[in-house]
């Protein structure tokens, strides 16, 4: 029998059941009713899920802010703007992970799987945590040395996925220029 045609029979022995002069429900028919509609709601699910699938933003797409909040963090620490550099490292995180989350094995060239889950999470684990260190110590000289081997980071997970043409870099200007980097400016300006 066919979910359609198994539909059809559940709703006609509802139907019977309900229609002898008794008003309430009956809830075993009713159960019975739902489990095929159900399966046939899951089919006519499924296109619209891979519809909203299209929709989401690309890798590259997260990556790109990944790139954005980290520039600005360079900016932030530089002018010594600790809260801010606080923000711009937290974002470059969970917009790491979220471009993470959205593809986490890539092929390279050979067909192999790079596992960039694993690489973010060394990349976490040693440089990043560093970084926050510095930020939390105030420590201007630290925050660049770091900011500089987390550029190395980046790139090798670029060339793990045989993007070695992506090279991040110091950046010459902050990308946010709506946002003040002076740690000391007044609002409004
Ligand atoms: C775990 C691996 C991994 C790490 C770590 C990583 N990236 Fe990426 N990055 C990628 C991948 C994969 C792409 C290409 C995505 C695509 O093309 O679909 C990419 C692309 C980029 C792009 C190009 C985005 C565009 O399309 O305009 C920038 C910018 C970038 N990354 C910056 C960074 C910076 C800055 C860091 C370090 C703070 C970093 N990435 C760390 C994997 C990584």
């Amino acid at each position: 029998m066919t979910g359609r045609h198994a539909a059809i029979l559940a709703v006609a022995i509802v139907l019977m059941t309900t229609g002898t002069g008794c008003d309430a429900p009956a809830p075993a028919a009713a159960t019975r009713a739902q489990a095929p509609a159900s399966s046939e709601n899951h089919a006519a699910l499924e296109p619209r899920i891979k519809a909203l699938e299209a929709l989401l933003p690309s890798q590259s797409h997260m990556m790109a802010d990944v790139g954005d909040h980290f520039a600005n963090l360079w900016f932030a620490g530089t002018a010594g703007n600790w809260p801010l550099a606080d923000f711009y490292l937290a974002e470059t995180r969970s917009h790491l992970h979220w471009a993470v989350r959205r593809i986490p094995v890539r092929k390279d060239n050979k067909g192999r799987d790079i596992n960039l889950v694993g690489i973010l999470e060394a990349f976490e684990n040693s440089q990043l945590k560093e970084l926050k260190r510095t930020i939390d110590g105030k420590d201007a000289a630290g925050f660049e040395r770091m900011y500089r081997e987390s550029l190395t980071m980046c790139y090798s997970c670029h060339k793990a996925v045989d993007k070695p043409y992506l090279k991040p870099r110091i950046p010459a200007e902050p990308p946010s220029r709506i946002i003040n980097f002076d740690p000391k400016a007044d609002w409004p300006l």
